[in-house]
């Protein structure tokens, strides 16, 4: 076997499907150029795993890596790039909704120079309004697009693009500072260190879906704007921090409409009806935080009532440390808005802080 001059990195969340049919067509495309695929699966219950190595005895050129107990699509890619053994790593989706044809004409450019290459939507001869099933998708993604050109400075025309090409030194460099949350692996590189690389665009027309369905939902997009807002602060603000503080504002809101529902809808007497509300808001906060927050650590079985637990008791703690400092500011200056202000911050950066570590032991 010949040494790749490619590694074509495949994330595959159940795609038992599609997986022979894209091997089958990038060989097809890639003719003599010397190959490797790496197929990086999350221990998909539909055996994307198995039916890839099924592929291995007349394929040799195909690897799968198995990852058990993670998921997530930046993280898949990340493993992908760093098992390469090509000197160019390509990232592609492995349902035949990115356009294989494009990979020879995309290595050329890596050739000629680029550092990065990326395979656009929206440059003249691109297209993506095909791929999605509805017109309301394709809005959303190109105002999530023209939101994340914003933020990246213009470095490219499709920064969401899950289709791109780059050397093993950005893949190396790119490995020790993106995010493995979430499925924006290029627009990380980019709004990272855009201005570092030198970067070509190919135009592709989006696809659609061969079979199976897609994996980025509501959950991702609510992450995806965490990101949005995170990199806008520069950084400052984790985006973990910030769902975390999303989460918050609706459990204020199950607070209220449980306060109100149990005080006037049912007669309870104040104290108590306020007791019940702050159980129910930490539930839903925990729940809420569990899927979305911490969805890449999400606590299950047994394990999600002692999260719940620990949950209560952090939280617990938290109220009372924010009680008497804001009652000591108080005395001090006498500002009902500055003392309450600064307990429910120190309050939320506590319970963030500590949750992390001990409930979803997150480090
Ligand atoms: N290993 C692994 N783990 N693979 C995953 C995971 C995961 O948690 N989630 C998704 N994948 C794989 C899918 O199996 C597929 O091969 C690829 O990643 C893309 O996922 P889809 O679920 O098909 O995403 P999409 O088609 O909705 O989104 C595509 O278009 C977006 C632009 O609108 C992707 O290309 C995105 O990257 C792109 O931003
Ligand atoms: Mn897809």
């Amino acid at each position: 076997m010949q040494a790749p001059e490619l590694t074509i990195v495949l994330p595959a969340y159940n795609e038992a499907k599609n997986i022979p049919l894209i091997v089958e067509k990038i060989g097809a495309t890639m003719g003599k150029i010397a190959h490797e695929i790496i197929v990086v699966d999350d221990n998909s219950p539909d055996g994307t795993a198995r039916i890839t190595r099924e592929l291995v005895g007349q394929m040799p050129h195909v690897r799968c890596i198995r990852r058990v107990g993670r998921r997530g699509l930046s993280g898949a890619c990340l493993e992908g790039m760093m098992a390469a053994n090509a000197p160019i790593v390509s990232i592609m989706d492995a349902d035949l909704q990115h356009d294989e044809t494009k990979l020879p004409e995309m290595l050329q450019a890596i050739k000629k120079g680029a550092d990065l290459v990326i395979g656009s939507r929206y440059i003249d001869g691109g297209d993506h309004a095909s791929g999605f099933v509805q017109s309301r998708r394709a809005k959303g993604s190109e105002l999530a697009t023209s939101l994340a050109n914003y933020i990246t400075g213009n470095f490219t025309t499709d920064p969401m693009s899950g289709f791109f090409m780059l050397t093993r030194d950005a893949a190396d460099k790119a490995a020790e500072f993106v995010s493995r949350d979430g499925f924006k692996i290029l627009f990380d590189i980019v709004s990272r260190f855009g201005n570092e690389l030198k970067i070509v665009e190919v135009p592709f027309r989006f696809r659609e879906r061969a079979e199976g369905e897609s994996k980025l939902g509501f959950l991702v997009t609510i992450q995806f704007i965490g990101l949005l807002v995170s990199r806008f602060t520069g950084g400052i603000i984790p985006m973990r921090f910030m769902l975390y503080g999303l989460v918050g504002f609706t459990g204020l809101g199950v607070h209220m409409a449980a306060l109100f529902t149990l005080t006037d809808g049912f007669g309870f007497e104040f104290a108590t009806a306020q007791w019940i509300s702050a159980l129910l808001a930490m539930t839903s906060n925990f729940i809420l935080n569990n899927e979305v927050t911490y969805a890449h650590r999400k606590l299950t079985g047994t394990k999600f009532w002692y999260g719940l637990l620990t949950f209560y008791i952090v939280c617990s703690v938290g109220a009372l440390a924010n009680v008497s400092i804001a009652t000591s500011i108080f005395e001090l200056n006498q500002s009902t808005a500055f003392a309450g202000l600064v307990g429910a911050v120190m309050n939320a950066v506590f319970n963030y802080a500590v949750t992390k570590l001990v409930t979803w032991r997150d480090t």
